[in-house]
């Protein structure tokens, strides 16, 4: 069975001290978990440094929240991909946060994407409709055409450190989840278009399911037909919500 992945995105939140102890607090709940779950976090950039120092040694992984599209260079507060690959193992692309709040297209995400397999990190790639999109029956859709957008052209060997994230965008940070079948029967969606898009290299990316997942519905979810994992937002900033989550997948059958 595939292994368990639960990541936490802690977007713009913490201070130093509070990133620290909660990094320090959720490596053991990972390396209690041991090699039943992967667990990543991603805080904030200046703090990926300090944070990847202090949980040194421990199973739990680092990632960045975004990354540059371009390379180094003349690019005033953007942060590249092989900037991160220092610290980092992976970065998230494609966050509908950053597809709304800074007008990313898929042709942004794309190139992000390619940029981060080329640093040597993985990727989780985050893809998900609208309210109204899913309100108009268009979320299968609206997913592929993301998807198909994000890996064109992908070198396939590439293919084992991608990571898809459905994350509904009606249901992140609302408190109103998907339900575990919405989430079963995009992932079986998405499962087919990666099948088809990376022909033989598809079967090992895993597909998490994100947006207001939390303590009580972590379960529910990793039970749900090919969710392979959670991203979190609000509940990985609560140390014991977090660790309850990383057990859930523990211990999930
Ligand atoms: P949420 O955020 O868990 O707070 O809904 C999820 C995400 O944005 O990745």
């Amino acid at each position: 069975m595939t292994t368990p992945l639960i990541v936490g995105n802690w977007k713009m939140n913490t201070s130093l001290d509070d990133a620290i102890t909660l990094a320090k607090a959720t490596a053991t709940a990972s390396d209690a978990a041991g090699e039943r779950v992967e667990v990543g976090i991603c805080p904030p950039y200046p703090w990926l440094v300090p944070v990847a120092d202090a949980i040194r040694g421990t199973s739990l992984r680092i990632g960045a929240q975004d990354c540059a599209a371009t390379a180094n260079g003349a690019h005033t507060g953007d942060v590249s991909a092989t900037m991160l690959a220092e610290s980092c193992a992976f970065t998230l692309v494609g966050h509908s946060e950053r597809r709304t709040h800074h007008g990313e297209t898929d042709a942004v995400v794309h190139t992000k994407l390619r940029r981060a397999l080329d640093a040597g990190l993985g990727v989780i790639l985050c893809v998900g409709e609208t309210k109204s999109q899913h309100a108009s029956g268009q979320a299968t859709d609206v997913v592929r055409s993301q998807l198909t957008n994000a890996l064109a052209r992908l070198d396939p060997a590439h293919a084992d450190r991608i990571t898809v994230a459905y994350e509904p965008v009606w249901a992140i940070g609302t408190g109103d989840a998907a339900t575990e079948q919405d989430a079963a029967n995009m992932a079986r969606a998405i499962r087919d278009d990666l099948d088809a898009l990376l022909p033989g290299r598809a079967a090992g990316i895993r597909i998490l399911y994100g947006g207001s997942a939390n303590a009580e519905n972590a379960a529910a979810f990793l039970a749900a037909d090919g969710v392979d994992g959670l991203l979190v937002g609000g509940a990985s900033l609560a140390a014991d919500a977090f660790a309850a989550m990383i057990r859930a997948a523990a211990e999930r059958q």
